[in-house]
């Protein structure tokens, strides 16, 4: 049955272009779930890379990429090795996989790849990409399709990629010895306009800005986007990025962002984990693996862990202070198996199930919001202010299994798939009335949907 659906979407949607748009549509409208969430993978398809959405996001984008290649895999294997080959093929020459790989397709998107500059820096690759990384889902996404679909050559061909990564994430990142990764932009976060920076973002003061336009509310509202305050901040850091020709010594000196991330640093021990076990599978040695999953366990609580609230807390690395600002980057550490039994108790006891804060209650309908509802910075329909978005629900999830919290897991997973059933493979949801938000078509929803149902 699958297969054959499958089929029949491949005749409507040939190569990077839909050659019936008709016929897909009358598809979408027809196909179960699971049909309609391949067909956005193939819509999105360049036949190099998959768009995160058809129009907001045109090139090719870090972590979206690596679970987009995990949705691919359950129908097109080998499209979904073509995927992670061609992030790879971002690198840098001293091992940091980029942000957005641009593949030289022109697009209106801004920051457009002149933006950046990064020919200045010697450690820029022959492709046009961005100067900063995203969460390092990556190692992670390969070890699920290895065992479930055995790749051990795959394996063997992009171990030392991943490897060579995390070196610099816990060498060229790592400010104070502690094993922590530093981030130096917002959109190394991936939640780019999340409450927790904005402390961050009060201390920085733009002088000049270089001429910009901004194409993000081209295609979204502008109501669903970062404010302009925080926008100009990210453009003036990479401003300050290209004057340093992103040497890594000097971003961590000069960077007027300088913070330790739970969420990124929660995905990375999650990402070495799984690395170690892709080590392990082809005999290479775990030392280096292991001493810095060493390292971050024995600094992750007394960075992050503040014991009178019961929940985690960023870390502003410049100023030396915990950012007390309560977003779901809070439960991330459960992904990586990290907290204490005790500790997870009080997490998800404490805040995930308090329709205070998470749970759904009030106006609030849907799990999970992104930022705390007791937060006055929380919007429910602004990014990574408050609404919901798949990638958080499916990390959360995830994590919530590895502690025995199953039910809880169920139910976020069954209140997740209503949500793209009822208003579509957004980018994110209003937690209030379940409307979508952001992009279309959005791709990582796609392909988180293909997982769920395929790992309910
Ligand atoms: C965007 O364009 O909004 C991205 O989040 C930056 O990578």
């Amino acid at each position: 049955m699958e297969t054959r659906s499958v089929l029949q979407l491949d005749q409507a949607i040939s190569g990077d272009s839909i050659a019936d748009n008709d016929r897909f549509m009358d598809i979408m409208k027809t196909a179960s779930l699971l049909d309609r969430a391949i067909a956005v993978l193939r819509l999105n398809d360049t036949g190099v890379f998959t768009k995160p959405g058809p129009h907001q996001y045109p090139h090719q984008w870090n972590w979206d990429s690596a679970l987009i290649a995990l949705g691919l895999s359950y129908f097109d294997l080998p499209r979904a090795q073509a995927e992670i080959r061609s992030l790879l093929s971002g690198q840098w020459r001293d091992g940091m996989l980029p942000s957005v790989v641009y593949h030289s397709i022109p697009s209106d998107y801004f920051p457009h790849p002149q933006f950046w500059q990064i020919e200045n820096s010697p450690n820029a690759p022959a492709v046009q990409t961005t100067g900063i990384t995203q969460p390092p889902l990556l190692a992670t996404v390969v070890r699920l399709i290895h065992e479930r679909l055995a790749i051990p050559e795959f394996v063997a061909e992009v171990y030392p990629a991943l490897l060579h990564w995390h070196r610099w994430l816990h060498t060229d990142r790592d400010a104070d010895g502690s094993g922590l990764a530093c981030i130096i932009h917002p959109w190394e976060s991936g939640t780019d306009d999340s409450p927790r920076w904005l402390h961050l973002f009060e201390a920085i003061h733009p002088e000049a800005l270089p001429e910009f336009q901004r194409g993000d509310t081209r295609y979204v509202a502008a109501t669903e986007r970062p404010n302009r305050t925080e926008y100009e901040r990210f453009i003036y850091l990479i401003d300050i990025f290209r004057q340093h020709n992103y040497v890594s010594s000097e971003l961590l000196a000069h960077s007027p962002f300088l913070a330790q991330d739970i969420l990124f640093n929660a995905i990375l021990f999650r990402a070495n984990e799984d690395l170690r076990a892709l080590a392990l599978n082809l005999g290479e040695s775990t030392d280096e693996i292991d001493l810095w999953l060493r390292r971050v366990r024995s600094n992750f609580d007394a960075r992050f862990w503040n014991e009178n609230l019961g929940l985690y807390y960023d870390y502003d690395r410049r100023t030396g202070r915990s950012i007390p600002v309560n977003t779901a980057s809070t439960f991330l550490p459960l992904f990586a198996g990290l907290p204490s039994q005790e500790q997870a108790q009080r997490l998800i006891e404490g805040h995930l199930l308090n329709p205070a804060e998470y749970a759904p209650g009030g106006e609030v309908r849907h799990w999970v919001t992104t930022t705390a509802q007791t937060e006055p910075t929380w919007e429910p329909r602004r990014y990574w202010r408050g609404p919901v978005w798949v990638i958080m629900n499916w990390l959360i999830l995830e994590g919530l299994r590895r502690y025995g919290y199953n039910d809880l897991a169920a139910l976020i997973r069954e209140d997740t798939m209503g949500l793209i059933e009822s208003a579509g493979f957004r980018e994110y949801y209003d937690p209030r009335d379940a409307s979508g938000c952001g992009s279309t078509d959005f791709s990582w929803s796609a392909a988180l949907a293909i997982e769920l149902l395929r790992h309910p």
